[in-house]
């Protein structure tokens, strides 16, 4: 039976991934933490524990007391908060995973770590972008990813720790929000189409990246840790993806269901160029190849779910 931590818990992945792991394995069996004091659900459901992951003596404590022997390690800055924080995205994206994969090592646990399509930069291929590929990001976001990446692999090829990650596209979800990230509009819009029946984008028409529902990403990172590990090739970190679009995909998506919800642009000039420098969409051969990867949702079927739960969550 697997004993998982789970760091950085009350974030947008974190808040939902701690369900589907307690669910899959035993509520008991995964310990949510966090920098931040945390009520309902992820207390309700299971353990918690305050956890500042930039502590080394702070995890190894808590790897021990738990008797953990795989650790996902989701604490991060995203993209256009790091840009503002860049210090402590510094801290947080590589002193912490650091010393998550130093106690990995030392106890022998499993690390999941979660990349992005900011581990890509503006001399990637930006169409089909491959799985090994010029990897050159221009944010604080995309250095920790890239070095994250890295790290991951050394550990693994010189430490035998059993480290494994995918390259996250935006993630939409109606449970919690997004907090900072370059991708977020692809959830704001569907809030406000509930709420205002309008939307102003801070990207521009045309500006295309890769989104995926949040029950996939919930999926991917499960199940590339319970993958094969002699069929995988690769480790940090795989590609995948689910839906290559742009904001206007988004609103004649809603228009669907909502015939008079209306869009316009306001462009945020940083994360404007933040979302060019990413690819339009990435090859996710491998991940299909390597552990069967393979998304559930499409525009359509996501946009309905969407829409229905946050009906019930709005009204
Ligand atoms: N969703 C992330 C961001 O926008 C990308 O991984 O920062």
């Amino acid at each position: 039976m697997k004993r998982i931590i789970v760091t950085g818990s009350q974030g947008q992945i974190g808040t939902e991934l701690v369900q589907a792991l307690r669910e899959r394995y035993g509520s008991e069996n995964v310990l949510a933490t966090d920098i931040r004091e945390v009520q309902g659900s992820l207390r309700e459901t299971g353990p918690f524990e305050i956890l500042d992951c930039t502590q080394h003596h702070s995890i190894m404590k808590m790897v021990k007391d738990f008797k953990a022997d795989t650790i996902y390690h989701l604490a991060a800055l995203l993209s256009a908060v790091a840009e503002e924080k860049t210090a402590l995205a510094w801290d947080v994206g590589m002193n912490g995973l650091f010393y998550v994969l130093e106690v990995a090592r030392e106890t022998g646990c499993s690390v999941f770590f979660p990349s992005s399509i900011g581990a890509f930069g503006l001399s990637t291929p930006q169409d089909k972008t491959p799985q090994d590929t010029i990897q050159r990001p221009s944010t604080m976001y995309g250095v920790t990813k890239v070095a994250g990446e890295l790290l991951c692999d050394y550990y693994h090829k010189r430490f035998g720790v059993d480290t494994r990650g995918v390259r996250y596209p935006g993630i939409i979800s109606y449970k919690t929000l997004p907090g900072g990230g370059t991708t977020d509009y692809a959830v704001d819009i569907y809030y406000k189409a509930i709420t205002d029946g309008r939307y102003t984008c801070y990207l521009k028409e045309g500006t295309h990246l890769d989104m995926m529902y949040m029950p996939d990403a919930l999926k991917a990172a499960i199940d590339i840790m319970e993958a094969d590990p002699s069929r995988l090739i690769h480790r940090n970190c795989f590609n995948v993806t689910s839906l290559s679009v742009a904001p206007e995909h988004f609103l004649s998506a809603i228009r669907r269901h909502y015939p008079d919800f209306a869009m316009d642009y306001k462009i945020d000039s940083v994360r404007q160029s933040i979302a060019e420098s990413w690819p339009n969409s990435m090859d996710d051969s491998a991940a299909r190849d390597e552990w069967d990867w393979q998304p559930s949702y499409t525009m359509e079927s996501m946009t309905i779910d969407m829409l229905e739960n946050l009906q019930k969550k709005l009204k």
